[in-house]
């Protein structure tokens, strides 16, 4: 039974359809606020009226029946009550029948979504600066499949600019071929500080490099041989870490990507009498809404960065007529992709309006900043296998008898660190800190796969018979069952405002309800009925779990 529905349905409110206030439903995050909560201020645009009288009108004309017991106004907000029994039966039935798919619609289906995220740079270190884009994009890519949508992941790979013709200097003084396959993206970051060091005291190397870069894009054989090669040891490396992060990519397309993609835009912005000229250079003025120019055209002719988003972006309309591109950067670049989506919408293009910068926050180590020239970075690849290498410690210590401790270690440690970029607001900043994502307390990963080991263990010891009896709900038990309940609204509002840690902080709380739930109550109480109750609430606190660290891309374990 879908609960919202119903009440939608019973409060039949003029102008409003019944699909919409179902939307608005909300289950309150405790329970003694009621079963379910109508936020009134939602309606005020639509009804020209303030939340508060909406609110009492509603309560007013609200007929009870023994599905929705009472209904009142508190402040602005409708709060339900409902048949806690039918309600606890209903969703306990589903979790159980849909289990991996418990939380997913289709309400994106027929609809694409273009998702740019991590997006590496060729030829530098993959460093724990990448980690949020890597993994907010990949769970935003989970979440939104989830939802029906179809997915396309794109990295636009950083493959182009003055650094490669840098680095093919670099490599023909200081380096060789057998030297970077050996020391791959390490070996490539080596050179590419030494070419730095030493262009300080030698600028005749930069000249040196641009002559390189435009060799490459000239198509000279060798030039490009090695700039290949430069791409494919970084993709295999970083390839590695994608597969440790549970992500993947529909498309590789990257800057270079438009080299030959950009002419017809160029057109297209000197037609619309967009561009201007500008100590040679060719702009579009932004002025009129309070951002500096955006450089399209160097005064040599070379395009930026600009050009080539704008460019990508008209790309990937005409190939997947996309509802919505994503763009999953840095607020870094805030003003890059208001300038860029800006020159869009004044090129006429309706669908600028579909572009979104899904910005996020830095990650930092406790050590501080990092910068590639100087060759002070972290490595992700070192910071996962530090996490794993800890975790092991970790488990060995707390259960050394345990099998399988290697691929446990590997689950936890990773989870840890995906979690610890995945737990806050996305914009918030964040230091990085091993023995904070590690903990075995509080809001961590390793907290909530220790909770689902809990429950297979639990289930491991008892034989649930498929049974599930409503009567007599305890209000840990009602806790968990109505947290659970949350689930599918939770997905749906991370989607929407392209925030997974909204299942992140969901998975807390659910494992929080259910250690308490567990602390409090015999799960294999003598009483039969009492007992396989609790082991369905039990098989549904795994299922929903696994399901929300899914999307986030962890994995889960069966013991601990
Ligand atoms: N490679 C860029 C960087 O590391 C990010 C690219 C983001 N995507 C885009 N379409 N501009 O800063």
């Amino acid at each position: 039974m879908d609960y919202k529905s119903y009440i939608a349905k019973k409060l039949n409110i003029e102008g409003v359809d019944e699909n919409t206030i179902a939307s608005f439903l909300e289950v309150p995050p405790t329970s003694d606020m009621g079963d379910f909560a109508l936020p009134c201020f939602k309606l005020a645009k639509i009804l020209r009226s303030s939340p508060v009288k909406i609110a009492e009108d509603l309560a007013n004309g609200f007929a009870v029946d023994n599905v929705i017991l009472s209904c009142s106004a508190v402040n602005g907000y409708l709060n339900f009550k409902i048949n806690r029994n039918g309600f606890a039966k209903s969703v306990i039935a589903e979790v159980l029948s849909k289990g991996d798919l418990y939380g997913s619609d289709d309400i994106g289906s027929g609809k694409t979504i273009c998702i740019d995220y991590s997006s590496v740079n060729i030829a530098k270190p993959f460093h724990i600066g990448h980690l949020s884009t890597t993994v907010i994009g990949g769970a935003l890519c989970k979440i939104l499949k989830f939802l029906g949508y179809k997915v396309v992941g794109i990295n636009h790979l950083g493959d182009y600019g003055t650094q490669f013709g840098k680095l093919i200097v670099a490599f023909k003084k200081w380096s060789s071929k057998e030297a970077v396959i050996e020391g791959r993206l390490k070996e490539l970051n080596r050179i590419y500080v030494k070419f730095h060091e030493e262009a300080k005291v030698d600028p005749s190397l930069d000249d040196e490099a641009r002559r390189y870069f435009k060799l490459i894009e000239e198509g000279d054989k060798e030039s490009n041989e090695l700039f290949n090669l430069f791409k494919e040891i970084t993709l295999n490396e970083v390839e590695k870490i994608y597969k440790m992060l549970n992500v993947s990519f529909d498309s590789y397309a990257g800057e270079s990507f438009y080299n030959d993609k950009m002419a017809p835009v160029i057109e297209e912005l000197k037609e619309k009498n967009l561009l201007k000229e500008s100590d040679g250079a060719s702009v579009v003025d932004l002025s009129e809404y309070d951002m500096p120019p955006c450089l399209i055209l160097k005064s040599d002719g070379s395009s930026l960065y600009a050009t080539r988003d704008i460019a990508a972006a008209e790309y990937r309309k005409t190939t997947y007529d996309f509802y919505k591109c994503l763009y999953v950067v840095a607020y870094q670049q805030n003003l890059h992709f208001k300038q860029v989506f800006k020159v869009l919408e004044l090129m006429g293009k309706p669908w600028a309006k579909d572009l979104i910068h899904v910005a996020y926050g830095m990650v930092s180590l406790e050590s501080g900043a990092m910068s590639t020239r100087s060759g002070n970075v972290i490595l992700l690849e070192d910071v996962l296998n530090t996490a794993i290498e800890k975790a092991y410690g970790i488990i060995d210590e707390k259960n050394p008898a345990l099998k399988d401790k290697e691929k446990i270690a590997r689950a936890v440690g990773t989870g840890a660190v995906i979690f610890g970029a995945l737990c806050n607001n996305k914009i918030k900043d964040i230091v990085f800190s091993y023995d904070r994502v590690l903990s075995f307390e509080g809001e961590t990963c390793p907290y909530i796969q220790y909770t689902v080991a809990r429950c297979n263990s639990v289930l491991n010891k008892f034989a649930y018979n498929g049974e599930f009896s409503a009567e007599d709900l305890n209000s840990e038990e009602y806790e968990v069952i109505s947290t659970i309940a949350r689930f599918s609204e939770t997905v749906k509002s991370a989607a929407e405002k392209y925030e997974p840690s909204f299942i992140a902080r969901f998975a807390l709380d659910l494992a929080t309800a259910f250690n308490k739930f567990y602390i409090d109550n015999k799960i294999g109480d003598e009483n039969a009925l009492i007992r396989n109750k609790r082991l369905a609430i039990t098989k549904a606190v795994k299922s929903t779990l696994t399901n929300a660290l899914t999307l986030l891309g962890i994995e889960t374990v069966e013991q601990m």
